[in-house]
């Protein structure tokens, strides 16, 4: 057992996409987990399976709370029954052009909810945090790959909450040098656990890339808007940096791990990515190899906003974290297409 594991570790959001892999990944590690999350944008079935991948043994070393992070009454209810030794922060909104159109339920949500929830681990003394940041904070980056101590900025509503609570993290670890903060910048994650029981469930048309393909491959959606076609690239498609569920997982295991072992971390953030770059026909390519079926595609105008290329530099979570991401875009695919096939409607049942 390493250090810290006797306390429990609280994952805010842990019924969602990263969440439900990162906890797998915990629980794996011999840690105990409480979950809270209000599920405004996932579902208690994801929570049962994951119960049922673990079996019965760890599974005793998970609990579920329902609840909301801005509600101070809900983080005090878990927080005066329970030591907790570390906070994985991810119970966030992650909708851009949502966004845009509601920027106040972005500010509540993320912004809002963040700052409740570090008053009451601050009153509580628990000042170990790792928080979901994103690769957005770069913007329309000027030159890749993207190195932590790029300038930072914010291109939307979304972007702008990431930006701001990463700034806030700063703030509070350098007023209250006992908070230990690890900012981790995901590129763009896809994949599913290789079992296919755990996966990305989005409500909705889906806004990202692979959702949108699943859609087309399991016949939900008709075909894929490819957003652009003209950009400065080998085939003119825009390239991003794709990486799986599992690798970023793992990712969250040893920045915790670092956080609960090292005193004078103060507020650090690392990218984590790949440090691959591949552009939305190759992903396209891939998905089709991966699933045997063929994805029609409409070529489209850009998406505003988007960048040409975005991509990881993987050096400083390497060094500092030992961390690098073990799969590449054809294992990514087939776990998609796996976690797809055998559950096309996602959690839910196909509708009648
Ligand atoms: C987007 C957000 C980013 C957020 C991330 C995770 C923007 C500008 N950025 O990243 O802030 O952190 O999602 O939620 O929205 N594409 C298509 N057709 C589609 C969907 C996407 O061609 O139907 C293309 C996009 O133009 C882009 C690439 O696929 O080039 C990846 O898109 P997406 O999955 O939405 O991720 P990002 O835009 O990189």
């Amino acid at each position: 057992m390493g250090i810290g594991m006797e306390e429990k570790i609280l994952v805010t959001g842990g019924a969602g996409f990263i969440g439900t892999h990162t906890v797998l990944q915990l629980l794996k590690q011999g840690f105990k987990v409480s979950i809270i999350d209000n599920l405004d944008n996932s579902v208690e079935e994801a929570i049962h399976r994951l119960r049922k991948l673990v079996g019965p043994q760890l599974s005793q070393n998970v609990e579920f709370h329902l609840g909301d992070i801005r509600n101070e009454k809900d983080l005090e209810k878990l927080f005066s029954q329970t030591k907790f030794g570390a906070v994985i922060h991810f119970a966030g909104l992650k909708a851009v052009g949502e966004s845009v159109a509601h920027p106040m339920r972005y500010f509540d949500n993320n912004l809002v909810g963040s700052i409740t929830l570090y008053k009451v681990m601050a009153k509580y003394n628990c000042k170990k945090l790792v928080f979901s940041s994103s690769a957005t904070v770069y913007g329309q980056p000027d030159k890749v790959p993207c190195v932590e101590n790029f300038e930072l900025t914010a291109m939307n509503p979304y972007g702008r909450t990431k930006l701001f609570l990463e700034e806030i993290a700063r703030d509070l670890q350098k007023a209250d040098s006992e908070w230990r903060i690890i900012l981790l910048r995901y590129f763009n994650p896809v994949g599913a656990h290789e079992s296919g029981m755990l996966g990305e469930d989005p409500k909705g048309i889906p806004n990202n890339l692979m959702p949108y393909i699943t859609q087309v491959a399991v016949g939900r959606l008709p075909e894929l808007n490819v957003y652009g076609h003209d950009y400065p690239t080998h085939d003119g498609s825009a390239i991003r940096d794709y990486i799986h569920v599992m690798d970023l997982a793992d990712g969250h295991v040893v920045a915790l791990e670092k956080l609960l072992e090292h005193k004078d971390i103060g507020c650090v953030a690392y990218n984590l990515g790949t440090g691959h770059g591949t552009s939305v026909l190759e992903m396209v390519a891939a998905f089709e190899k991966a699933s045997g079926k063929k994805i029609p595609i409409k070529l489209c105008p850009r998406r505003p906003g988007d960048a040409t290329a975005v991509y990881a530099s993987t050096e400083k979570a390497g060094k500092e974290l030992g961390w690098k991401a073990k799969y590449g875009v054809d294992e990514m695919c087939r776990d998609q297409w796996k976690w797809a096939s055998q559950n096309p409607w996602g959690y839910q049942p196909k509708p009648k």
